[in-house]
């Protein structure tokens, strides 16, 4: 972590005098860790090994120069600062090591001051990119909070507020559109990792052939067109949090990397020998059935166990009562600030039908079927036959065969039916006639060949008061 005293500062140098000093300064002053190499060659080894948050690298070294060294690093780790030091400091060496990536250049005799102003400063730089990148994750589009107080989703809420602050890998279940991904960044944000990266990995997403060097990065030339080498996201996420989502959409290979990487907290990038070590809080998603995929052989076994630590199943909305209408209101409101609709107003039918619907999308569902009604009917009463078939479709056969819908398409009737049976699950009467008037008028209406003339002589009531009734009704 850089954000407190505590930073992994690796010194290349083969003076033992100059990695003493800057021990002493960098360790017992300032509290940092310090890792030390003599050579070049040693350095890179341990960068590899250990990715320190920051490199002090001689230019006159045995063997491998700092230049190279520089460049080497570079190269593999572009991320990585590097403090080149050198007792025979000339402006061009220094300007053709910035050019070439490092951070910043110091002089020896090294001066306490510069040190610590250096160290400050790149390690502040360091801290700034990955809040930025924390933000980058936790803002976007996507919230951190599960919105909802059912029973059900309030356990859920329980349950991350009690798993985010320990080191425990989740896995998070959950039908499409349920708030998986939500309640990983939830996990996230309240850990007390939510100052360092989260990094999210969708798995379906990344073809067959990518996706080991997309987790575990790759060397140049491990496959045609790694023209420069790469780190992966277990790299880049290391000491922070790594989003796998998807997880069921793994292929057997990866899942076997990713369980040694679990049980042994390193692995080596593709077309690379080098073991690199690192420390990652793994939050895993999937809406498949897990045990189904074990059956069928599709997912490892001894991975699931190992993922499913803490297990998070989130409830399909179907299963969280008022919370549809909550969350509806919520979307809403999101869309009339954001978009100035004018605010919808739900008609008793509409809301029993959405109370009454399965949602098989649900949330995301709910909240692109309030966007599309806003823009149908913004600003108006939403009835119930405004929804969509789907919604409507309550239908009932006994309802459907003890109805007169003789000499009507099979259509026709569904839609009548479906908008019966939901009026017959209102409960209050007031609206209850109402839907029922409605769908009885427009049933006759349509025998009527929409003759209003007509209409108001079959049904015996006076036709502008039919037509002001018409209207009221939205028929
Ligand atoms: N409880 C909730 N409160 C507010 N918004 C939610 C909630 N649950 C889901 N959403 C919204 O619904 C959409 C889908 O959520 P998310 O992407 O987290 O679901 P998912 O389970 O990961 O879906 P998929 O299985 O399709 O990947 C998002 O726009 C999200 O903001
Ligand atoms: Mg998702």
């Amino acid at each position: 972590m850089v954000e407190t005293a505590k930073a992994r500062i690796l010194i290349i140098d083969d003076e033992d005098g100059i990695r003493l000093s800057l021990k002493g300064i960098l360790e017992e002053d300032e509290g940092h860790i310090v890792l030390e190499a003599e050579t070049a060659e040693e350095g890179l080894e341990i960068i590899a090994r250990e990715l320190p948050d920051l490199v002090f690298l001689d230019i006159w070294l045995p063997g491998m120069d700092g230049m190279d060294a520089l460049s080497k690093i570079k190269e593999r780790y572009p991320q990585l600062p590097v403090i080149m030091i050198s007792g025979h400091g000339n402006i061009e060496i220094a300007v053709a090591a910035i050019r070439e990536g490092a951070h910043d250049f110091i002089e020896k005799p090294l001066s306490l001051e510069k040190i610590i102003l250096a160290v400050n400063r790149t390690l502040e730089f360091v801290l700034l990119r990955r809040e930025n990148a924390t933000l980058r994750a936790i803002q976007g589009d996507a919230p951190v909070e599960l919105d909802g107080n059912s029973p059900s989703i309030m356990e859920v809420k329980g349950q991350i507020e009690r798993v985010a602050p320990t080191e425990a890998w989740v896995l998070i279940t959950g039908d499409n559109g349920t708030g998986k991904e939500i309640a990983a960044r939830s996990i996230y944000a309240q850990s007390n990792r939510n100052k360092e990266l989260f990094v999210a990995v969708n798995c379906a997403a990344i073809p067959e052939e990518l996706i080991e060097s997309e987790l575990f990065g790759h060397e140049k030339g491990a496959f045609t067109g790694a023209d420069t080498a790469r780190s992966g996201k277990f790299e880049l996420a290391n000491q922070g949090t790594l989003f796998l989502d998807e997880i069921g959409d793994m292929s057997l290979k990866t899942q076997a990397k990713i369980l040694r990487i679990l049980q042994e907290r390193e692995f080596e990038r593709v077309g690379g020998s080098q073991t690199i070590r690192v420390d990652v809080r793994v939050i895993a998603a999937t809406n498949k059935n897990m045990e189904e995929e074990i059956a069928a052989g599709r997912f490892r076994e001894d991975l699931y166990y190992r993922l499913n630590v803490f297990p998070l199943r989130l409830p399909p909305l179907k299963k969280r009562g008022q919370d549809i209408l909550l969350l509806a209101g919520l979307f809403e409101n999101n869309l009339v600030t954001k978009h100035g609709f004018k605010p919808l107003i739900l008609s008793e039918g509409a809301r029993q039908a959405m109370l009454a619907y399965e949602w098989p999308g649900n949330v995301r569902e709910l909240r692109n079927f309030i966007e599309r009604m806003l823009i149908l009917h913004s600003g108006k009463e939403l009835r119930l036959e405004h929804l969509p078939q789907e919604m409507r479709n309550g239908a009932n056969p006994v309802l459907s065969s003890a109805l007169p819908f003789s000499g009507k398409s099979e259509a026709t009737c569904n839609t009548m039916c479906s908008e019966l049976s939901s009026a017959l699950s209102i409960n209050d009467l007031r609206a209850a006639r109402q839907e029922f008037e409605s769908v009885y008028l427009r049933m006759k209406l349509s025998e009527c060949n929409g003759n209003i003339s007509r209409l108001a002589e079959l049904i015996g009531i006076e036709r502008s008061h039919l037509s002001r009734k018409l209207k009221a009704l939205g028929v």
